[in-house]
């Protein structure tokens, strides 16, 4: 299977814990399309849910699969949340971030006590950081943040798009930082946070209830829980 397969196996795979009359936090990126598909066609057949997505890009692709949304003016607690990961280390902490959505991402996880992240196996790792931290900055003074980010020891690039600057859906700059392996995500989210200017970080720490991990080898999907 290649790795487009697995993403697909494992998205099939995860839409099956979403029930019927379930309020769902839908996530963002190329794994997620695929459970935004197969939710769609859940939805077709009869399931009852609402849904707050995590992006415009994903509020679209939930219009398209006529899936209900809702938002937080009329929700304040998730049944589940269901989104992919750029890495998942073995205590089931995450880098997320890679498609830029990271802040709604993880104001919306941070409303559920069941937040499902779905992979393949590619992002299975011991330590963090081979995949750059992504962090949401403002962009006023961008480069003062990205200096303060840098003395805690990583490389700082702004991320850019189509050789323009890549600005979120929060009118924000995304800084992808190389530090190298991670191994205090805790620690290094706190000081990350507390700089100014820094809006939210790509480290998703103690949020995911459960990973279900597509694996090549045996063709199957497997579930891994705190
Ligand atoms: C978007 C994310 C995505 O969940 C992450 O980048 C994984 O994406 P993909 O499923 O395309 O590999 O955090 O901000």
């Amino acid at each position: 299977m290649n790795q487009d397969e697995l993403k697909r196996e494992v998205a099939y795979e995860a839409v099956n814990d979403i029930q019927d009359g379930m309020t769902i936090g839908i996530g963002t990126g190329s794994t997620m399309r695929y459970a935004i598909e197969k939710l769609g066609e859940r939805v077709k057949n009869g399931l009852q849910i609402k849904g707050i997505p995590t992006s415009e890009d994903t509020a679209e692709l939930a219009r398209i699969h006529q899936i209900p949304l809702t938002d937080f003016s009329e929700v304040s607690h998730l049944d589940l949340v269901i989104d992919g990961a750029d890495e998942v280390d073995e205590n089931l902490q995450l880098i997320k971030g890679g498609g830029g959505a990271l802040l709604r991402e993880k104001i919306v996880a941070n409303a559920t006590d069941n937040f499902i992240v779905i992979i393949d196996e590619t992002k299975y790792v011991k330590t963090l950081g081979k995949f750059k931290l992504p962090v949401e900055v403002v962009p006023f003074g961008w480069e003062i943040t990205a200096r303060a980010i840098e003395s805690l020891g990583c490389q700082a690039t702004l991320r850019t798009k189509d050789s323009n600057v890549y600005i979120t859906d929060n009118d924000h700059y995304i800084l992808d930082c190389e530090f190298g392996e991670i191994h205090h995500p805790e620690q290094l989210n706190q000081d990350l946070i507390s700089i100014i200017g820094v809006v939210e970080t790509g480290l998703f720490i103690n949020m995911a209830k459960k990973v279900f991990m597509s694996r090549s080898e045996t063709q199957s999907v497997i579930k891994i829980e705190n």
